[in-house]
């Protein structure tokens, strides 16, 4: 839910502009049935690095990954239209071009990452999560094979390895902010499927090359207008902003208060 108006960057402002589109969503009743069965809420999060502040949280079990990867290869076969991930990612899925956005990540951000992200994360927007921006990124041989150092557009960032089998392509952690030429001893984090690392999008980042087998990882990028109107987080600058639909870059407008006033007889 977004409670002011969906706003976005320039084009001039920031380089990081969206690129979405509209498309017709398919209906996906059955395998949203099966992700409510499936949704794994037992275990414990688990501190990666405190002082890089990184943490792995269970997010789906493995039959919900096993099917959603099954929903993610029919759509990747279908004729519908289709978006990159984002400015780096050239294979993948956006997920409202699925229809999922609003039935599965606005769920799991409201009731699931909210609560946690409020304690881990409250100088950062983590109790005030109003948009994201989902999407899945896939690795194969003759496709993207790894990623460079960068920060995400985003004030949190969830990384879920959904599978398939695979080795290598390990994320890797510097500091917050951290210039990709000062990155000197990375932190490692290595994917678990259906296992969820949570960071800040400042922190840099990158991924190693996948080794063999195909990786698909489901990454949401958790925005809060009341942290990004004010800061965006990749120029680092007030945005100059423009109106949008939809999630817009998860900026909003403010709307003026209205005020009820006595009304002279
Ligand atoms: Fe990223």
């Amino acid at each position: 839910m977004m409670m002011g108006k969906p706003m976005k960057v320039t084009r001039d402002s920031c380089q990081d502009r969206l690129n979405m589109k509209t498309t017709t969503p398919v209906t996906l009743t059955v395998f949203l049935r099966k992700m409510l069965m499936f949704w794994d809420t037992r275990s414990l999060t688990m501190v990666v690095s405190e002082g890089r502040r990184i943490y792995r949280v269970p997010v789906f079990a493995a039959p919900f990954c096993r099917a959603l990867l099954q929903e993610l290869e029919h759509f990747e076969q279908s004729d519908l239209p289709k978006g990159r991930p984002n400015t780096m990612n050239n294979y993948g899925v956006l997920l409202h071009e699925l229809g999922l956005d609003e039935p599965l990540v606005t769920p799991l951000r409201e009731r699931f990452l909210q609560p946690l992200t409020a304690l881990l994360y409250p100088d950062c927007g983590g109790g005030r999560l109003d948009s994201h921006r989902a999407f899945v990124v896939k690795y194969a041989p003759g496709q993207d094979r790894a990623l460079g150092c960068h920060y995400d557009n985003a004030e949190l960032t969830l990384n879920v390895a959904l599978g398939k089998a695979f080795t290598g392509g390990a994320l890797y952690f510097g500091d917050l902010f951290q210039a990709p030429a000062a990155l000197t001893e990375p932190l490692e984090v290595e994917h678990l499927v259906g296992q969820g690392v949570l960071h800040r999008g400042g922190q840099l980042h990158g991924a190693r090359p996948l080794g063999t087998g195909e990786r698909w990882n489901l990454v949401v990028w958790l925005r809060a207008s009341a942290v990004r109107n004010r800061l965006c987080p990749m120029c680092r600058r007030e945005p100059d902003l423009v109106d949008d639909e939809g999630f817009g870059d998860g900026f909003t407008r403010e709307e003026p208060t209205t005020v009820d006033v006595c009304a002279l007889t």
